[in-house]
């Protein structure tokens, strides 16, 4: 490995306009700067309202890792990390029932549950495992979400308080974020380039 040069650093911080993932073409939409100085405040608003007791941060495989990583480290508050995995994609949309839940701790009791998500959708992952956690009588829970899609919202009960970005309907992919497996270690979020028609 070659030692780490200043002059590196240009390459580290910027990033394409387009990347092309097998069939679809997808544009730059939210750089990796705007995305971190919005986990940062999101962290500040964790370390507030958390002064004092202890997190239970539970992460939802595979999309939230990069989300996870970086807000976990600007969290002061005394935490624990856990990790479960969950399926409700297929190429480029929900399909519509979670598939797999894996991992899923079941010592809930009375501890202060933040659920951390790349991206909130319908909300089908979400009220799904929510429904599940309450079963062990959490103190509480609450739910982070680096990114959601308003307008798609069909379960309007859960408790999106840590929202990074409100975003349109359209597939992004990129910062933990895939299209069929791949653009997870894209350094943003990309948005999918739609056709014009006609
Ligand atoms: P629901 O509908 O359950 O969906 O809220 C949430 C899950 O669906 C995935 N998802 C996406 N993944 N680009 C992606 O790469 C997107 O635009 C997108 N929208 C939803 C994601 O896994 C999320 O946890
Ligand atoms: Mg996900």
């Amino acid at each position: 490995m070659q030692p780490f040069r200043k002059e590196r650093l240009f390459f580290t911080l910027s990033h394409m306009e387009k990347v092309k993932i097998l069939d679809l073409e997808f544009s730059s939409f939210l750089t990796k700067e705007t995305l971190e100085s919005r986990i940062a405040e999101l962290a500040e608003a964790i370390d507030s309202d958390y002064q004092g007791s202890t997190v239970v941060f539970v992460a939802v495989l595979n999309g939230s890792f990069i989300f996870t990583s970086e807000l976990v480290k600007r969290c002061r508050v005394d935490c624990e990390v856990n990790f479960i995995r969950v399926k409700s994609y297929e190429n480029t949309t929900s399909t519509g029932k979670v598939t797999e839940i894996m991992g899923l701790e079941s010592d809930l009791r009375g501890k202060h549950i933040i659920v951390l998500e790349d991206i909130v959708d319908t909300g089908l992952t979400l009220d799904t495992l929510l429904r599940k956690f309450a079963e062990e009588k959490p103190a509480s829970i609450q739910i982070a979400s680096l990114l959601m899609k308003p307008d798609k919202l069909q379960f309007p009960g859960l408790p999106l308080k840590y929202i990074g970005f409100e975003i349109p309907n359209d597939f992004v992919v990129g910062y933990g974020l895939d299209y069929n497996g791949l653009g997870r270690n894209l350094p943003c979020i990309y948005t999918l380039i739609m056709e014009k028609e006609g």
